[in-house]
């Protein structure tokens, strides 16, 4: 518990996605936000996950949280979250301009679901409540919440890459959505390579300024905080579940089918900012390079579908069945597969058993706003025996585990030069490079994320919501 500014007032958790108890929490934010809202009682409020006819709101109290989620529409769904969320925000912030289709009808839908989400909030809100708004299908809500008179403080936290203001500025109505930024009370991003883009668009692309204290001014004299919070995970849970994986029924079977063989892991949403086109040829180029590798490791991807009524996921999806079968077709002998290729999820207590099994973790994504597989994997090793993390420049945990062998995903041979590397890394190495980076997960968990924007957050003057000019 922080001890911080004073938090009094309920705290509202605002998402598109809400994890509710009889949902399997993935990742790190669902159980961060449950912790969160459980500490003292509080509302989590967004999309329902389901299409329905109306857009119904239905409530639920469950773990001393408040659930209120809404249902969406065929036409919502398909402009705001499969359209302007999904296919312009989702690639252009990834750097994937190439991969933005924008449609004017998926802005209006995005800006009429926000809106949505306001008018219902706003109904809820109660004049103490803290609002904590996350990620980048809801830029717009405070803006839109203080058209309603909402005078609440509110915060915003960018979970993805927020790209330079060469890329933002492709985006047309680009100053009326990144300018809505500014209706926030703080707004939080992962790295400073994040918190530099967003300050270079505010002043160069919106002639607004820079005032003391991390404050930006926008051009109508509104100000706002803005600040660098990597997210965390909870390491001490994700290191004790790591533990008593071994003696999962499941892990043990997995372990007999290695048959002694090196495993390197890889665990993403089947996406295509993950780089597993290039990960995947990575691999190739290490069995064409080591021979002697052959049959003496394994490589086993993890990639749940995701987002499926997006056609670039599609294609994707394809395109990996290929490559892994072109790959296993080539180098497979009639017992051994070099690649094992899941679309499936899994719990969370036995994907810490996959990972303390691997010697290698590999998490190459072109772009990432932080990637918590890679700190999970780290979290979840034998410190007698640890594993290797080789992890891409280009995600947000590269700024603080240092301990990783650090590629450009791109460079498919320097990759598979790491993961050669990683394979015959002496064990002092190994338990060197792992104890620096445990040191970074042990500091700075989740907890002490959530404990640094909120009291970040608290510590903004609530009755600024109104102010105007200077
Ligand atoms: C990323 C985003 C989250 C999103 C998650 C899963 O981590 O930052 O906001 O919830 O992907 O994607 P989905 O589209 O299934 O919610």
């Amino acid at each position: 518990m922080s001890a911080g500014p004073s938090r009094a007032g309920r705290l509202v958790v605002v998402s598109n996605r809400v994890a509710t108890p009889r949902q399997i929490a993935t990742g790190g934010l669902a159980s961060a936000m449950r912790a969160a809202l459980s500490e003292r009682g509080g509302l989590w409020f967004g999309w329902s996950g389901k299409i329905a006819e109306k857009a119904e709101l239905h409530h639920r109290h469950e773990g001393g949280i408040d659930y209120a989620t809404l249902d969406l529409t065929r036409a919502d769904h398909d402009d705001y979250y499969a359209g302007f969320a999904n296919r312009a925000l989702w690639p252009l912030f990834h750097y994937r301009p190439d991969l933005v289709d924008y449609r004017r009808s998926h802005l209006e839908g995005y800006l009429r679901v926000n809106r949505l989400f306001a008018e219902r909030l706003a109904a809820m809100l109660r004049p103490d409540d803290t609002v904590w708004v996350h990620d980048y299908h809801l830029i717009p809500l405070a803006a839109m919440l203080r058209g309603l008179g909402v005078r609440n403080r509110i915060g915003f936290f960018l979970h993805i890459p927020l790209p330079a203001a060469e890329l933002l500025i492709t985006l047309p109505r680009h100053r009326e959505l990144i300018g809505a930024l500014a209706a926030y009370d703080l707004v939080g991003l992962h790295t400073a390579r994040d918190l530099r883009a967003l300050e270079t668009y505010f002043l160069h692309e919106l002639g607004g300024a820079l005032r003391p204290g991390g404050l930006l001014r926008a051009p109508d004299g509104r100000t706002f905080r803005a600040g660098v919070f990597p997210i965390g995970i909870d390491t001490a849970a994700v290191a004790q579940a790591a533990r008593e994986a071994a003696a999962l029924p499941e892990i043990q079977q997995f372990k007999d089918s290695l048959q002694g063989r090196a495993l390197i892991i890889g665990v993403d949403r089947l996406d295509y900012s993950k780089g597993l086109p290039q990960r995947f040829e990575a691999y190739a180029q290490l069995l064409e390079r080591e021979p002697a590798l052959q049959r003496q490791v394994s490589f086993l991807q993890i990639a749940p579908p995701s987002r499926g009524a997006v056609p670039e996921y599609r294609r994707l999806r394809h395109e990996l069945e290929r490559s892994a079968g072109h790959i296993n077709g080539k180098y497979a002998t009639p017992d051994w597969a070099p690649i094992r290729y899941v679309n499936q999820s899994f719990p969370h207590a036995v994907l810490s058993g996959y990972y303390r099994t691997a010697r290698v973790g590999l998490v190459t994504p072109l772009r990432d706003g932080m990637n918590l597989v890679a700190k999970e994997y780290v979290a979840c090793q034998d410190p007698r025996d640890p594993g290797v993390l080789v992890l891409s420049r280009f995600a947000g945990a590269a700024q603080e585990l240092d301990g990783a062998l650090l590629v450009n995903p791109a460079d498919t041979t320097e990759v598979a030069e790491a993961l050669a590397r990683a394979l015959a890394m002496p064990l002092q190495e190994r338990r060197k490079r792992w104890r620096a980076m445990m040191d970074v997960l042990e500091r700075h968990d989740l907890g002490s994320w959530l404990d640094a924007f909120l009291d970040a957050l608290y510590a903004t003057h609530p009755a600024r919501a109104g102010q105007r000019g200077g």
